[in-house]
């Protein structure tokens, strides 16, 4: 199977054509993201929060990336695979950027995302001249949370809003394909897509951009109580496993769970297949 490409996606700005991004994590999901025919899986610092448990994406490191990346790699045959750069495995250099990325493009991504503007274009330039494709990534930005003092929208006055707009130019002419925009007005996230020519992918940016992402446990609903107005939850996942999980415990509890079906005698005609339940 063909892996898309970073030139594949370039494209599909000059068609017009909406680019599909989902956050995943983990082998299955990721098999799940292929057969939905997402353009491509991103296996984003976001896991620090959504898998690991921790308040803010500042402690996740690259081997936790590299964790990650490996299994959807596995997992993603044809999406193109784009990691996120942790905290501190850029900000500190090029060196530093270039060996980062360089690690997780070994491990089978295809591209790196890196968080910020003017200030880390030095950075993209040393990775696009490595041969690394990078994702830009502007508005709000998870590792720079205490200097935002909190998750909020960003850009919202024309001085912000031109800040953004120069970074956006600035990434583009150091070498990145593509830039996400996060928590921007809808109409700066189109000024800023009219101006690229690589494309913009969205989130909470609005419906202007050339793609949009998203986390894919806040679109299937298992991401705890709070929703993002960003988010649209597709399903309500959450509820499923956890009535699945209570029906489990409830017929352990009551000795109703295994039943013959799943349960082996030493009569056996013949020695048993293990993957398919006996009828009942
Ligand atoms: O870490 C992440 O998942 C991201 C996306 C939300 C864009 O950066």
């Amino acid at each position: 199977m063909q892996r898309v490409t970073t030139t594949q996606l370039l494209k599909k700005k000059a068609r017009a054509e909406k680019i599909v991004m989902i956050a995943a994590y983990d082998y299955p999901t990721a098999v799940l993201a292929d057969e939905a025919g997402v353009d491509s899986v991103l296996v984003g610092d976001s896991l620090g929060m959504v898998v690991l448990g921790y308040e803010t994406t500042l402690p996740v490191t690259l081997d936790d990336m590299i964790h990650h990346t490996r299994a959807v790699v596995r997992g993603a045959q044809r999406a193109l695979v784009a990691v996120d750069l942790p905290f501190l495995t850029y900000q500190t250099g090029t060196a530093d950027a270039v060996r980062n990325a360089g690690r997780l493009l070994q491990e089978g991504a295809s591209a790196v995302k890196l968080e910020g503007g003017v200030d880390i274009c030095p950075q993209v330039r040393a990775l696009v001249s490595a041969g690394i494709p990078v994702i830009g990534h502007l508005g709000l930005t998870p590792q720079s949370i205490h200097v935002f003092g909190g998750y909020k929208l960003q850009g919202r006055d024309e001085e912000a809003a031109q800040r953004i707009l120069s970074d956006a130019q600035a990434l583009e002419h150091s070498g990145a394909f593509s830039i996400v925009l996060e928590c921007i007005p809808e109409d700066l996230a189109a000024r800023i897509t009219a101006s690229l020519s690589i494309p913009t992918i969205g989130i909470g940016a609005g419906v202007h951009c050339d793609g949009q992402v998203l986390v894919l446990h806040d679109l299937l609903g298992i991401a705890g109580k709070v929703k993002p107005r960003f988010v649209k939850q597709y399903a309500r996942l959450g509820n499923v496993i956890r009535e699945a999980m209570e029906q489990y415990a409830r017929e352990v509890r009551e000795g109703k769970f295994p039943g013959p079906e799943h349960s082996f005698t030493s009569e056996e005609p013949v020695t048993p297949s293990l993957t398919s339940a006996k009828k009942p």
